[in-house]
């Protein structure tokens, strides 16, 4: 698929089938997304790919446990991490470095658009953004191998979507061109 093609293509998908995208088509999202522009090429995106349903589970009752803990309020909610995708990636970066929030959302966006054009839907997920420095969040983090010293930016769901998905509606206006 072309790289228009690609990203005219991507949906944010939220139903997916159970199964696993290959470790050869993980490689190449992953690929996509370490070679994204960062701010003066400080590199400093680490991505964690969590290739495992159970250990993606295994996250998700670490975030249950934690919102339980500040907030009572939300004692009857469920906390779905991704949908079910049986792929989930974590891109962190060390706050001190030159621009990290768009450094990871440069690297995620990049591994989007691999995704799709390798026929692989996804969907960006904020759930865990602010949330990493809980403790049994953060200590299941650190057995994923996030660096101790990394925030976690942005994060995706990837697997294999189950519908059809909608028509892109766009507002007017979303761009001009001076001449
Ligand atoms: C910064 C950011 C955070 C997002 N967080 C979530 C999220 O937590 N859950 C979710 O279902 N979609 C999330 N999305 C996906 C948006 O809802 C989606 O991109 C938007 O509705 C447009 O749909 P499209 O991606 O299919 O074009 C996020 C997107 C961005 C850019």
């Amino acid at each position: 698929m072309q790289t228009l093609e690609a990203i005219t293509q991507r949906r944010s998908v939220r139903s997916y089938t159970s199964q696993q995208i290959s470790e050869s088509d993980l490689k190449k999202i992953l690929e996509a997304g370490i070679c994204a522009p960062s701010g003066m090429n400080r590199q400093a995106v680490h991505i964690t790919a969590v290739y495992n349903p159970t250990k993606i589970h295994t996250l998700e009752e670490a975030i249950q446990k934690d919102f339980l803990k500040i907030n009572e309020s939300v004692s009857g909610y469920q906390v779905n991490l991704c949908y079910h995708a049986p792929t989930f990636i974590i891109v962190s970066a060390s706050a001190d470095s030159i621009a990290p929030e768009l450094d990871s959302a440069a690297a995620l966006e990049n591994m989007l658009l691999a995704a799709t054009s390798l026929g692989i839907s996804s969907c960006w997920i904020n759930l865990l953004v602010g949330k990493d420095h809980l403790p049994t969040i953060r200590s299941v983090l650190s057995s994923f191998g996030v660096p101790p010293q990394n925030k976690v930016y942005c994060c995706a769901g990837f697997g294999y979507s189950d519908h059809l998905t909608k028509e892109r509606i766009l507002k007017p206006d979303l761009y001009n061109i001076v001449r």
